[in-house]
């Protein structure tokens, strides 16, 4: 069995050493972008050989361009190591190639502390605590009624689900948007398009775990966010292009929305240049609010390839007329 690494912007070694531990019946090499094409097989000496004679069977990819996908004419599955395929989706990919996302892997965890994190960081207004302390001025804020801070859920999969959950520790009221019907306890469920204007009028804060697709591009607009109730908070923590940047400043600037937290953008690294750093009502993080982690996505992936060797369905298949 072959195996491809193709990770733009990660480290090899590590990786080839945890999928050779993994699974040592592999031959794994790492993907070159440079003319020589060289594959280097783990633990072997590098080896100058022709692109077209390491045809693997899987690969383990993070945004991979088209030239790999060419060369690569075997594969029978396309190992995503994040949770959103939208770039791997705007490649030709053979229609006979399995695309498999990352189930959690580690993730989950990261993304319900990061929204919660921000959702008390909103309810508890810490951020006026933070110039009061500035000022070193002792006062107090009248606290808020949490059963009036309904947070809503854009995508209750792997990840919207994990946050919902984490949310109702803090007893937050959690309300849920997906595109099939959702029965989560604990959670107000909507389903589609047309329930969308009512998911979005009970959500004092909107946090947005959608996949990137076609029908969710742009779904957070003016049109939208006006729906939410004023002095309501968006928390984007999915794909920058699901925002549309200047509907979001115009409404933090009229005050119907209080504030926002976004970790992703359209334009990544954020351009040193753009409004959204300095603006005062808008925390920006690096595309950092749930990291790949790489022991548990490495045996994710191993466990994923020993299953469809051994012939067993695998969970995270990506349908790509759907998007995600
Ligand atoms: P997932 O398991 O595929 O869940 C997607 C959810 O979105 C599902 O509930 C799905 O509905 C819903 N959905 C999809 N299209 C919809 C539509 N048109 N209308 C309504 N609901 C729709 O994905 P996940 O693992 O939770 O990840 C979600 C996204 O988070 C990823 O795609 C990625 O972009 C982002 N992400 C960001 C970071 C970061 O660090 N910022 C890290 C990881 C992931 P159904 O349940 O009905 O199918
Ligand atoms: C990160 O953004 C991911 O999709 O895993």
């Amino acid at each position: 069995m072959k195996i491809a690494f193709c990770c733009t912007d990660t480290r090899p070694e590590p990786w080839l050493e945890g999928l050779k531990a993994e699974l040592p019946d592999a031959e794994i090499a790492v993907w070159q972008p440079d003319a020589a094409r060289t594959p280097t097989a783990a633990g072997l000496p590098a080896q100058p050989r022709a692109a077209s004679s390491f045809q693997a069977d899987y690969a383990v990819v993070w945004a991979p361009p088209q030239t790999f996908i060419d060369e690569q004419t075997q594969l029978k599955a396309l190992f995503n190591i994040g949770a959103g395929v939208d770039a791997l989706l705007k490649l030709r990919l053979p229609p006979s190639t399995l695309v498999v996302r990352l189930d959690d892997a580690g993730m989950a965890v990261q993304m319900a502390e990061y929204v919660c994190h921000a959702v008390i960081r909103y309810f508890r207004e810490l951020a006026d605590y933070d110039v009061a302390q500035q000022e070193a001025r002792w006062a107090y804020r009248k606290p808020r009624r949490r059963q009036q801070f309904s947070v809503g859920v854009l995508g209750l999969g792997v990840l919207g689900s994990r946050v919902a959950q984490a949310l109702q520790q803090f007893e937050f009221p959690v309300n849920g948007w997906s595109r099939s019907p959702k029965a989560l306890p604990g959670v107000r469920a909507y389903t589609g398009q047309e329930e969308l204007p009512a998911f979005l009028n009970a959500s004092q804060v909107l946090v947005n775990l959608l996949p990137l697709t076609p029908h969710t591009e742009n779904l957070l607009n003016r049109q939208t966010l006006s729906q939410l109730p004023a002095g309501g908070y968006v928390i984007n923590v999915a794909r920058g292009a699901h925002l549309v940047e200047e509907d979001l400043l115009a409404l933090l600037d009229s005050g119907h929305l209080a504030g926002a937290t976004l970790d992703v953008f359209r334009t990544e690294p954020l351009p040193p240049q753009h409004p959204f750093w300095k603006h005062p009502r808008i925390t920006v993080t690096p595309h950092t609010s749930a990291r790949t982690m790489r022991d548990e996505t490495i045996a994710q992936i191993a466990g994923k390839i020993r299953a469809l060797r051994a012939g067993q369905p695998i969970a995270g298949v990506v349908d790509p007329q759907r998007g995600y």
